[in-house]
């Protein structure tokens, strides 16, 4: 039986107040009701207040695009895991492939992110995948594996139930590309894999593992119906109100 599918429009760099806050409040109104899947969205973080405010009380969670691993301190221009949560932010991602690969992030410190997101009771939502030069030279699991390892690191059988995990090929990100159905589920079940033998098969089984890389309308239904897929990330196409309502009801 498939779990509750999660669905997050991660905006990225993009959008004024004025903007985000009109599609919050669309979007608000168009999902109520909906209970078939767990929908989110990841503003910038100076959008964050506004958003929350609207969408409380309504089933959209709201998730930070990022955050430091340390809960407080002199880290200039960084934003806190109790900022986020103070905020109303119930969700943050962890390792997004911008944050690894252009803002160098490495493992370790994703680790110390994953760590203290849980620990000021936030879901991590933590984000791995290839690049094209890795998938190409056979290495996909190996960069997974090692990404998934040092990610949950330190996080054991009680904590790992708060994380979702999110499988995103870099190749397939903002590039129109997106990885088949069955390429993404190949990977997404070894994950799964990893997860049983590191924790369990009754709890990796109720992971959610979700994937992104050039997701829209029209890739969804194929994405969606894989067995070992429980979700979407979706970036571009969550940018526009309609084309992330269409994914929604594709997912229906
Ligand atoms: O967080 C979202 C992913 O990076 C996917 O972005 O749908 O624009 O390829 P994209």
């Amino acid at each position: 039986q498939k779990k509750r599918p999660i669905i997050l429009g991660n905006w990225k760099m993009n959008k004024s107040l004025k903007e985000g806050v009109q599609y919050a409040r669309s979007l608000k109104a168009a999902i109520a009701g909906k209970t078939w899947i767990m929908c989110g969205i990841c503003p910038p973080y100076v959008f964050l207040k506004d958003i929350c405010a609207i969408l409380e009380g309504s089933t959209i969670c709201v998730s930070a695009q990022n955050m430091h691993s340390e809960a407080s301190g002199a880290f200039t221009g960084e934003i806190a895991a109790p900022m986020l949560k103070e905020v109303g932010c119930s969700h943050v991602l962890v390792g997004h492939s911008e944050r690894r690969h252009i803002f160098g992030e490495d493992d370790f410190f994703i680790n110390d992110k994953i760590k203290k997101a849980i620990s000021f009771e936030l879901v991590p939502i933590l984000c791995i995948g290839e690049t094209l030069e890795e998938r190409e030279a056979g290495n996909t699991k190996d960069i997974v594996l090692r990404q998934l390892k040092n990610g949950l690191r330190g996080v054991g059988i009680e904590l790992i139930k708060c994380i979702i995990i999110a499988y995103e090929p870099v190749w397939a990100i903002g590039t129109g590309r997106t990885a088949s159905p069955e390429q993404a589920n190949e990977v997404h079940s070894f994950i799964r894999t990893i997860l049983s033998e590191d924790y369990g098969k009754d709890i990796a089984k109720k992971l959610s593992i979700i994937y992104g890389g050039s997701v829209k309308a029209d890739n969804t239904e194929a994405l969606i119906h894989q067995p070992e897929i429980d979700g979407l990330l979706v970036g571009g196409a969550s940018l526009e109100l309609e084309s992330f309502l269409t994914i929604i009801e594709v997912v229906q």
